[in-house]
Formats: C-alpha cells, structure tokens, sequence
C-alpha cells in the first residue's frame, strides 16, 4: 500500500519570531510542487508567526510537545487544545531531548499522546536507540519497549499517527544511520504495527530522523522502508529543507493525502 511522504522540520528552540516568519515565507515561496506532506514546528512562541507565512500553502503547522493534562494550573505548560486553537495540525511527541531533558518517560507520553489524538492532533512519536542500547545488542528492546508502553495504550481509535525514527546517537551529531540500520529497525517497527493494528498498521508512514541533510536525504529516502524524515538542523535553512522535501518527492508510491 501506498504511505503518506512526510517532511517535518523541527526546529527545536532556534530563531526568533522574524526569522521563524522569515524561514516560514522562503519554505512556502520555494515549495516544489511535490506528493509530500510538510510539516513545519517552530518553537511555540513562533507558531502565530509562522501560521500567516504558510496560511493557505498547504504546509502543515506543528508543535515539538504537548501538556499532557487537558487545562489546568500547569504552568509554562501548552495543552492539545490551545495548539489546535493556534493552528497546529500535527505535534512531535516523545523526542529523544525531552525523553532526556524533561525526563519524560513511556508514561506519560501515552498520556501526551491521549490529549493529542483527543484534540485531533496528528502525533509524530519519535522513538530510538541510544549508543549503549545499540552497543548491547538491545536496540530492537529499546524500540519495542518504547512502542508497547509509549504509544500502544493511547491507541485503539484508528485515528492517525506517524512514528519517527530517530537513533539517539545520530541526532544532532552529524552521523546519520546506514540505510541498512534505518532499514533493520523500521522493519521492527513495521512488525511491530502489523501485529498491533493489522493491515490499519500498513497506512502509518514511519519517517527516519537524525542528522538528514541534503546530502544523504535522497539516499534515505529511496528506502521503500523509509516514508520520510524528521529533520532537526537542516530544517533551518530552507534550501536544505527543500532539497529534502525534493528527495521525498521522488519516492515511489507516495500519495498526498
Ligand atoms: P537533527 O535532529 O536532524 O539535527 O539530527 C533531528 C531531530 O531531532 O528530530
């Protein structure tokens, strides 16, 4: 079956609001007219500024992260609700930077992933691998663990989700997996939806992430395992996103919705 091609740029907590708009207007003014869904997710102070500069393009408004209370007395927190009222139609749940730096775990990501899906909200949920796990052989646990307690629980509404993975280790570094490492752990992935969620599972595209760039993208993304990428530091410059985004475009099999 035929996946959706998706590229989203995360842009973690980079820029300011006129670069953020700056950035938003290149994308859209260069877009090529391509199969694939893209998805923009600035830092949420940005995403006013980014809706008006891809208002009508298109181009998907996200968020890196939802709260995972509906409202409430959670401060500093932004809820599934407020970011679909600000635009957004898809969110990143459970990056590995979170995972680590907000210490969030399996947990409550389901509870994220809940609040998400409840409001309508497309999740990428990232999953992968640090260095030690794949050094001890335990990649394929590590991948398996975050899938059957991270997202199985919040699933069972045939709602749509994409999963992103995104091996620790090559996130930010510079060193991309191998097509073939990508390919080994999408395929566990790919079982992994099979067995929970049947031929419904064959329709969720599974994107790679960590450190995409124009120079690896079009060998990536000719993977018929690979339906896309989450693309963290070359999402900043739109020329690389775009490249990108042409790489994807060349996917066999992609559809546009
Ligand atoms: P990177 O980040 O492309 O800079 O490695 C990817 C991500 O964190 O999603």
């Amino acid at each position: 079956m035929s996946r959706a091609v998706w590229v989203a740029g995360n842009w973690k907590m980079n820029g300011t609001e006129s670069s953020a708009s700056d950035l938003a207007r290149q994308v859209r003014e260069t877009l090529p007219e391509r199969p694939v869904r893209v998805a923009l997710c600035p830092p949420s102070v940005h995403l006013a500024a980014v809706r008006e500069a891809i208002a009508g393009s298109g181009i998907l408004l996200g968020a890196q992260d939802c709260a995972a209370e509906e409202n409430g007395a959670y401060t500093g927190e932004v809820s599934a609700a407020q970011l679909v009222d600000m635009g957004c139609e898809c969110v990143i749940v459970g990056h590995s930077e979170r995972r680590r730096h907000q210490k969030e775990d399996d947990a409550l990501l389901v509870r994220k992933l809940a609040r998400a899906f409840a409001h309508r909200l497309v999740p990428l949920y990232c999953v992968g691998e640090t260095l030690e796990e794949r050094r001890a052989g335990a990649t394929d646990a590590a991948v398996t663990k975050q899938l059957d307690q991270g997202l199985s629980p919040a699933l069972g509404h045939g709602l749509p989700f994409v999963i992103a993975y995104e091996p620790v280790w090559a996130i930010g570094t510079g060193v991309v997996a191998t097509i073939p490492q990508a390919e080994e752990v999408h395929g566990v992935v790919r079982r992994w939806l099979a067995k929970r969620l049947g031929a419904l599972g064959d329709a969720i595209p599974v994107l790679y992430g960590g450190s995409v760039n124009r120079d690896n993208a079009g060998g990536l993304l000719a993977s018929p395992q690979i339906d896309g990428a989450l693309v963290g530091g070359a999402s900043l410059s739109s020329e690389e996103f775009l490249a990108i985004v042409r790489a994807a475009g060349e996917k066999k099999g992609g559809e546009a919705s």
